[in-house]
């Protein structure tokens, strides 16, 4: 996707050997019309799929999956990582592990809201190790639902997600793909969606 290419270009900033910070539009700062322009190339792409929620985990993944669900015209769910009071009872859980940070972070979803009849889009800012996907994934299975695809705004090519999303026969389209970083340069991958 050109302009998230542009914009990466020109708001991003590269960590140390691995990291993209993108806090002006994506992960503190949202830029509200790009990220229109990201749920419109997502419901556009799987819209065949006869979608019907939208999944994410929040905090970052809830701003481009809000936009795809408004255009495909269902609602989006965000797995919640932190224990609330009003998420008692009965939710189905997964555990996430975090590469990045070393942790085994639990998520949570309500049953009143994901089912056996529902067909899954799932959306994230993200793609690094995949682990955050694969939460998502158990989920929808405990749920005897099906996951339709995977709707990633930046994955790093380099890190494991992507194969592990490929080997499990899902559909993915990455709006922005890294190769890799080179003296602080993003290196996008040669194919471009949209
Ligand atoms: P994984 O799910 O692909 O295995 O990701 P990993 O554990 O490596 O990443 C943990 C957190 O870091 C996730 O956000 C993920 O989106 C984010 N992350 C991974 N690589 C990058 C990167 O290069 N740049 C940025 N900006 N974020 C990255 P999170 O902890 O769930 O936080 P949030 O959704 O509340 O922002
Ligand atoms: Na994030
Ligand atoms: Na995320």
């Amino acid at each position: 996707m050109k302009i998230l290419e542009e914009k990466i270009k020109s708001e991003g900033i590269v960590l140390g050997s691995d990291i993209l910070k993108v806090d002006s539009f994506l992960n503190h700062q949202i830029d509200p019309f790009l990220m229109l322009q990201i749920g419109k190339v997502f419901a556009e792409k799987f819209k065949p799929n006869s979608i019907s929620k939208v999944l994410t985990i929040e905090s970052s993944g809830i701003a481009p999956a809000l936009m795809t669900s408004l255009q495909l015209q269902v609602p989006m769910i965000f797995a919640r990582k932190h224990e609330s009071r009003t998420l008692s009872g009965n939710f189905f859980s997964a555990s996430v592990y975090s590469y990045t940070k070393q942790t085994e972070n639990q998520i949570a979803i309500s049953k009143k809201f994901i089912g056996p009849k529902d067909r899954v889009l799932i959306i994230d800012d993200f793609l690094a190790n995949g682990q955050a996907v694969q939460g998502l994934l158990d989920i929808i299975s405990q749920a005897g639902a099906v996951a339709v695809g995977v709707g990633i705004v930046i994955e790093k090519r380099f890190q494991a997600g992507h194969n592990l999303i490929l080997s499990k026969k899902l559909p993915l389209i990455s709006l922005a793909s890294i190769d890799r970083f080179e003296n602080g340069q993003v290196i996008f991958c040669k194919k471009e969606v949209a």
